[in-house]
């Protein structure tokens, strides 16, 4: 499947694994586009919580997914007249989106939108899927990870950060739980693929991943020529 015309860097990985943040920078020194994947499950998710609709409904959240009147611009995120940039980041809501990204009615309405993120010069995509279903042809793929302790404690300190009260214990079991339901699902589960260079972030601060993926970009060489996975 030929989807990438222009060089597309896919970065996956479990919850609060960093790749957003390192993601964005790879971008921002490359002067690439950024698609935020996990974005469109959690406005999925919030334009269900909002209007009530079941969430066992596969049909109805997948209507819902291909509806979305959704515009991404200056790192801000609007639905319809909302802007949800700070609404859909919340623990409940990733929580939902979870759980409905399971629903292969949903992720197929959204394939497509994420596809046409893939836009001169090039981009960089994060999420869980990116390197195995969306971009197949990316001519990078991580798997950025890191321990699920570490990864509860940047959250912790992310939320608290934000003056949201959270409790470590509690954050730790729901990555557990999340870990769980997005690498256990039967459509585009959440794991390395073959092709993917991992890219352990457990002792690395983002500026020390963001200069490991564009290291691994360097090596392969600028040549945007689709499915370059070399
Ligand atoms: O990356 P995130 O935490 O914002 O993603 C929220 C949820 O969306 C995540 O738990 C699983 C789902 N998701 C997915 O299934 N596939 C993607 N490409 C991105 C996110």
């Amino acid at each position: 499947m030929d989807t990438c015309n222009v060089p597309v860097i896919a970065i996956d990985g479990p919850s609060a694994s960093g790749k957003g943040t390192v993601a964005q920078r790879v971008a921002e020194k490359l002067g690439f586009h950024y698609l935020d994947s996990g974005a469109l499950y959690r406005l999925v998710a919030w334009a269900a919580m909002r209007s009530g609709a079941d969430l066992a409904d596969e049909s109805i959240l997948g209507g819902m997914a291909a509806r979305l009147d959704v515009i991404f611009r200056d790192g801000k995120i609007q639905l319809g007249e909302e802007d949800v940039t700070d609404a859909i980041r919340t623990e409940s809501c990733g929580r939902v989106a979870s759980r409905i990204a399971a629903y292969p009615g949903v992720r197929a309405m959204l394939l497509e939108r994420q596809r046409a993120f893939c836009q001169s010069p090039g981009l960089v995509a994060d999420g869980r899927d990116m390197g195995s279903v969306v971009f197949p042809c990316a001519v990078l793929k991580i798997f950025l990870t890191a321990s699920v302790e570490i990864r509860a404690r940047r959250r912790h300190k992310q939320l608290m950060e934000k003056g949201i009260d959270a409790n470590i214990s509690n954050l730790l079991q729901d990555l557990r739980e999340r870990d769980m339901r997005d690498s256990g699902r039967s459509v585009a589960p959440l794991r390395q693929g073959e092709d993917a260079h991992l890219l352990d972030t457990t002792t690395l601060d983002i500026e020390q991943a963001v200069k490991g993926v564009l290291e691994c970009y360097a090596r392969i060489g600028e040549t945007g020529r689709p499915g370059s996975n070399r």
